[in-house]
């Protein structure tokens, strides 16, 4: 059985995922953004491993919940799961940064510096990081107008190469992207088509399976399906500009050999 954290476990997937891996015997590290989100899911708390507090916004409570976390002790797997999607505006988080970026990029890049590492990571990104910019010179949005699709999209093509450079770097680390389908949570609205079951199943076998299929590292996954990414994801160029632009806007670096 593994110890498991999972980000933005509060709702949505995240919750299934935690659910569903508590069901089979798993030890869950829970994380909500405030103690007022907590007490949603005070009803599988009391089972869980722990739970820890902290708003992904800000770097300083990103900090906090790493090391939240590893005062619990070492995960086996951390799934990289909270995440924003149309922002109304740029926003600014405490650190100045565009908060759908802070929140889907620079908090699992800061959470994978800070917390132990552990032997699985997985990151979730989505199809529409296939609509992002392989250009690094705006990652923050300073300087072009607010586009928030683009934004989202852009930060999904951030994390699942970031997974992909995880798993490169890192070669005993299994580290994956996972794109749950378009599933019907507080993001995907109650009309969305996709099925929330294979929509969580994917993370919670990567990070936990003993199959020899889940203990595979670098990929882009939907539905347990190995697929193509855009290609920037494996363009080990695009990987090392990526972490190195994230390392220059949270002055952490997170490959040793990059410093
Ligand atoms: N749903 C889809 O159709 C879809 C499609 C493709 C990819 N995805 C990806 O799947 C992941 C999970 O999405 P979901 O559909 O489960 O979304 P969701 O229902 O909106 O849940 C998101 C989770 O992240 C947490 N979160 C958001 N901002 C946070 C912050 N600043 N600090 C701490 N926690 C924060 C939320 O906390 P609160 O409950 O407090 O808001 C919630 O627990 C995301 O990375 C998303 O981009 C989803």
């Amino acid at each position: 059985m593994s110890r498991i954290f999972i980000t933005g476990s509060s709702d949505g997937l995240g919750l299934a995922a935690a659910r569903t891996l508590m069901k089979g015997g798993h030890d869950v590290v829970l994380h909500a953004r405030s103690s007022e989100r907590a007490s949603a899911i005070s009803e599988i708390s009391p089972t869980a491993l722990g739970i820890v507090i902290g708003d992904l916004a800000s770097a300083t409570e990103t900090r906090s919940i790493a090391e939240q976390v590893n005062a619990i002790g070492r995960m086996d797997a951390v799934i990289h799961n909270a995440g924003i999607y149309l922002e109304r505006s740029r926003g600014e988080t405490p650190d100045g940064h565009a908060k759908t970026l802070a929140v889907n990029v620079l908090a699992p890049y800061l959470l994978t510096a800070w917390i132990t590492r552990p032997d699985r990571l997985v990151y979730l990104t989505s199809g529409m990081h296939r609509s992002g910019s392989s250009a690094l010179d705006d990652i923050d949005w300073k300087k072009r107008p607010w586009n928030a699709s683009q934004a989202y999209s852009e930060s999904k093509l951030y994390i699942a190469t970031l997974a992909a450079a995880v798993a490169r770097h890192w070669p005993d680390v299994l580290s994956n992207a996972v794109d749950p389908g378009w599933v019907p949570t507080k993001m995907g609205g109650a009309g969305a088509p996709d099925d929330l079951e294979m929509g969580h199943l994917t993370q919670t076998w990567l990070g936990a399976s003993e199959d020899k299929a889940a203990k595979v590292s670098g990929g882009y996954w939907y539905h347990r399906q190995r697929r193509e990414a855009a290609p920037e994801m494996t363009d080990a160029g695009f990987q090392d500009a990526l972490v190195d632009t994230l390392a220059g806007l949270t002055g952490v670096h997170l490959f040793a050999e990059r410093r």
